[in-house]
């Protein structure tokens, strides 16, 4: 069903321009299969062994309700599965979560939390209904905790699922020894990007506990998850306001948040404002950055310039004292906003919209307590190289010394977002930039998958979704991040509409 149409003369122009665009945000694809055979235009590397799985919105609304913002569609999963004998398969699921259950026997948008709000809006006592029940679409990420598949986002909360058959198996509110999530707190928030903790197979990630009462401080703890179960408690500090945060960096010893003066005003959430309206960026306010040193819970903090993130890149320590951590960075939260449907679906609001990602490096040095922020030159050969977000990078490389990052730009050519590319940043020597894009294909987030008998860090492949906006078909693209140049593509049976991230899973098939 498609939700969202612009059928206005003046648009007959943009949507040439960006075919296929209504594809790719805000038409539900309700197909499902399992393990159907898939056709590839060449050979694919028969090392290739495992699936890449992946996660997010596919379905923007129920009945006569459809959201107002892709974060918000009903989570659907895919996985693109490599038994390594150059055959392939293609599964793609709907998270069979309580919401999306209880919205499909009601033929409604059920009332559960959204960050956003519906078209028709939502009553005031759905609104109520809806923060009683809180999130539970979990459509962002997917992660292999030591054997149990999980996917997550911004909450504690998370669901359990078959990473061979993408079914629903249950949902998951792990406790902390240890930890005092009663009252005062209010301890819902978490992050969708846990971080492999250096050496293990564990996972580290952070609970937010919001409190509510003026006189007590909110408090961020950092956790060690063994399971989707099994969490122990690392380190506790208390924070004077709590930001929003979606992703942060591990070194061999270190855990870092850079908490970004975007707040969460939790009591506004409580009290039925919807979550996009009770976040708040300060521009005159500092960064916070929170050091937390994994083996003793000591925790630094140190302020930096003003910025926004949504995603770490990598972070690796130099020497004993200096730590080097990479993010897509943007001058304020308005980013947060931009998959709003009015935004994403009208070409001149989505062109004008404010959006100046920006790649950053900043140098953390432990003993003077300072921290360095660096921007990177223009390479005039890839201009818009830095504008990456959505990284990726060789995972052996995770939390060590490394040079290549690869991710979609949304404005390759500064002019129109719409206008997408994958690159490869050279982080070691610019002329190692490059882009790859075709007009009016639409690439998403990359996985990169090393060659197990390589030994440079780009000998692999990189594999992601790309809607081919010409012919209204998805595919999955196997690129060579050496070149950027595709080695292998294969349409996929039905379409996989912009969805968020995910990852390979080794010997998953
Ligand atoms: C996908 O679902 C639609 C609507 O049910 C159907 O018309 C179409 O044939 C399906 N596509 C495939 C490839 O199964
Ligand atoms: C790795 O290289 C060796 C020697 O060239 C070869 O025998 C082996 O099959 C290769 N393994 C993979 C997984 O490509
Ligand atoms: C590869 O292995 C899968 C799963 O074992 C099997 O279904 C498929 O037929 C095999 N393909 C080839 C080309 O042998
Ligand atoms: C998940 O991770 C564990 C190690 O933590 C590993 O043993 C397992 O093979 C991985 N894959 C799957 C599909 O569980
Ligand atoms: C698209 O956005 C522009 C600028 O805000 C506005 O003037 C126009 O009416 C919008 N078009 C539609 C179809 O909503
Ligand atoms: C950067 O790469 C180019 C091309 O491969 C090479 O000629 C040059 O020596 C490299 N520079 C550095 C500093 O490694
Ligand atoms: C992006 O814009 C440039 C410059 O107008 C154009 O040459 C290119 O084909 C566009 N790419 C895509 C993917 O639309
Ligand atoms: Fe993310």
């Amino acid at each position: 069903m498609i939700r969202y149409i612009i059928l206005t003369i003046c648009f007959v122009g943009t949507l040439a321009d960006h075919p296929g665009w209504n594809l790719l945000f805000g038409t539900d694809v309700l197909n499902e299969t399992h393990k159907e055979p898939l056709t590839f235009d060449n050979p694919v590397p028969k090392w290739i062994k495992g699936s890449l799985v992946r996660n997010g919105p596919a379905r923007y609304g129920m009945g006569k309700h459809s959201f107002l913002n892709v974060f918000d569609g009903y989570a659907k999963l895919y996985s693109w599965q490599f038994p390594g004998n150059g055959s392939a398969f293609f599964s793609a699921k709907f998270v069979q979560s309580k919401s999306y259950k209880e919205s499909l026997s009601i033929n409604d948008v059920a009332s559960y939390q959204t960050f956003d709000n519906l078209v028709p809006p939502r009553t005031l006592m759905e609104q109520e209904m809806s923060v009683a029940h809180g999130m539970d679409n979990m459509n962002v990420n997917i992660y292999n905790y030591s054997g149990d598949c999980v996917i997550l986002t911004d909450a504690w909360k998370l669901y359990v699922i078959n990473c061979y058959t993408l079914e629903t198996i249950r949902e998951c509110n792990p406790t902390i020894p240890n930890v005092n999530t009663g009252f005062p707190f209010v301890s819902l928030l978490s992050v969708a990007h846990p971080v492999k903790e250096f050496g293990t197979n564990h996972h580290l990630t952070f609970l937010q506990s919001n409190s509510i009462v003026p006189t007590v401080p909110s408090k961020f703890t950092l956790v060690r998850t063994k399971s989707a179960d099994i969490r122990e408690k690392i380190a506790e500090w208390e924070v004077k306001k709590m930001p929003y945060l979606h992703s942060f960096s591990v070194t061999e010893r270190y855990a870092i948040i850079l908490a970004c003066p975007f707040y969460v005003d939790i009591e506004k959430i409580l009290s039925g404002h919807l979550p996009v309206n009770s976040m708040f960026f300060h521009k005159d306010e500092p960064t916070l950055t929170y050091i937390v040193n994994i083996k003793t819970g000591k925790v630094t903090t140190i302020q930096t310039d003003n910025v926004f993130t949504m995603h770490h890149i990598n972070a690796y320590e130099m020497d004993e004292d200096t730590i080097l951590m990479d993010v897509a960075s943007y001058p304020d939260a308005t980013v947060a906003s931009i998959f709003e449907m009015n935004v994403v679906m009208n070409s001149t609001r989505r062109n004008a919209y404010p959006y100046k990602p920006s790649l950053k490096r900043f140098k953390i040095d432990l003993k003077a307590e300072k921290i360095t922020p660096h921007s990177f030159d223009v390479n005039p050969k890839v201009p818009h190289v830095n504008m990456l977000d959505m990284p990726t990078i060789n995972e052996l490389y995770r939390s060590k010394h490394y040079c290549y990052i690869y991710g979609p730009v949304f404005k390759s050519d500064f002019k129109t977002w719409g206008n997408f590319s994958i690159v490869k940043k050279d982080l070691c020597n610019t002329t190692g930039d490059l882009s790859w894009s075709l007009p009016g294909h639409y690439p998403m987030e990359g996985w990169f998958v090393p060659d197990p008998n390589g030994s440079a860090e780009d000998d692999g492949v990189l594999m992601l979704p790309v809607l081919d906006g010409n012919q209204a078909k998805s595919y999955l693209l196997i690129l060579d991040p050496k070149t950027m140049k595709p080695i292998a593509k294969s349409y996929t049976p039905f379409n996989t509409p912009f969805h968020f991230h995910g990852r390979f899973i080794e010997n998953l098939f």
